[in-house]
């Protein structure tokens, strides 16, 4: 029986025509559908594994049709995939349809993050958001709130175009006809793209147990000395010369931190007026926080985080 080869990569809600364009620029033709985007082959499985910055996790669908016929289809995709693999269901309306997991891990856990911390903000969703403000490495970047450091050191390997996955190891090298000259190709292929990075990079927060968490989180994925960290306050901070460049946020959001986030957008707003010339993207929560920002955003992606409705702000400064 042919085993169908759809590809789906998932993503937040919301981030679909982000990945859309992602995996354009990898050169894959990419379909938006709820929750991701899809495509063909496990060529392209492989590729968004290992360089896919935005996608959650990667799937090969293996049968899809009438309840009748997966089972042959699932002896046919064990046959195909090994006994050991990652089989997802899903029925709906007398429909079935079979997946095979080809990434494993969420692909989010890029390897280099201490696993503590109050409200890290995800890989992936990081990496969207410096995808939707244009971020390639070309101009200064600042996070006053850097927390744990993501939306840094996300930044800071874009620059490097340094693909994320290339150190990995994936649940598709265990299929039983994986070409693995391929998936070499593919990662040499990868490699060969990084480039020095010639821009400031500045990472700051008022509190100093999570910069010291940054710097360790900075110093596993490679990229410590690109990154200056430093304690301050968003409302004294003064941005490293070099020019106009972007400013990227995630503040608290009041509800999974303890913390008072309407000062903290104040103080955002305070920052912003010492960063003319600048963009600024933020994720906030959908709660109207943006207002006490000096001006309106020039754009809002909506987007669910973890479950929370959230937005992704564009301002020009
Ligand atoms: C939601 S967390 C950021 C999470 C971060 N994006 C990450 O990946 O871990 C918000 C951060 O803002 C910091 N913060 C709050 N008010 C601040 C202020 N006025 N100046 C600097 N940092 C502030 C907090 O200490 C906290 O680390």
């Amino acid at each position: 029986m042919p085993l169908d080869d759809l590809v789906f990569a998932a993503c937040a809600p919301g981030l679909e025509p982000v990945l859309a364009d992602e995996l354009r620029e990898l050169g894959l033709p990419a379909t938006e559908t709820p929750g991701g985007v899809e495509t063909r082959g496990e060529e392209a499985a492989a590729l968004i594994c290992l360089a896919s910055r935005i996608a959650e996790t990667v799937r090969i669908r293996v049968y899809d049709g009438r309840g009748d016929g997966s089972e042959a289809a699932r002896a046919e995709a064990l046959r195909r995939y090994g006994a050991g693999a990652d089989l997802h269901v899903r029925r709906a309306g007398g429909r079935v349809s079979l997946s095979v997991e080809a990434a494993g891990e969420p692909l989010h856990r890029r390897g280099w993050r201490a696993r503590i911390g109050a409200a890290p903000l995800r890989e992936t969703l990081a990496a969207a958001l410096l995808r939707v403000a244009g971020w390639n490495g070309d101009r200064p970047f600042l996070d006053p709130m850097c927390g744990s450091g993501t939306l840094a050191i996300e930044a800071a390997l874009i620059a490097a175009r340094r693909a994320p996955g290339l150190d990995r190891t994936f649940a598709f090298e265990a299929f039983p006809g994986h070409d693995a000259r391929r998936t070499a190709r593919l990662r040499e292929r990868l490699r060969a793209e990084a480039r020095p990075i010639s821009v400031p990079i500045q990472a700051s927060d008022r509190n100093m147990g999570v910069l010291r968490l940054a710097q360790k989180n900075a110093a596993a994925a490679g990229v410590e000395r690109f990154i200056r960290f430093e304690r301050a306050d968003a409302a004294s901070l003064v941005p490293l010369p070099g020019g106009a460049g972007l400013c990227a946020v995630n503040p608290p959001f009041g509800v999974r931190l303890d913390e008072d986030a309407a000062g903290a957008w104040r103080a955002l707003g305070q920052l912003t007026l010492r960063l003319p010339g600048w963009a600024l993207t933020v994720l906030g929560p959908d709660r109207g926080l943006e207002r006490l920002l000096p001006l309106p955003p020039l754009r809002a992606i909506p987007i669910r985080n973890g479950g929370l409705a959230c937005q992704l702000l564009s301002f020009q400064l």
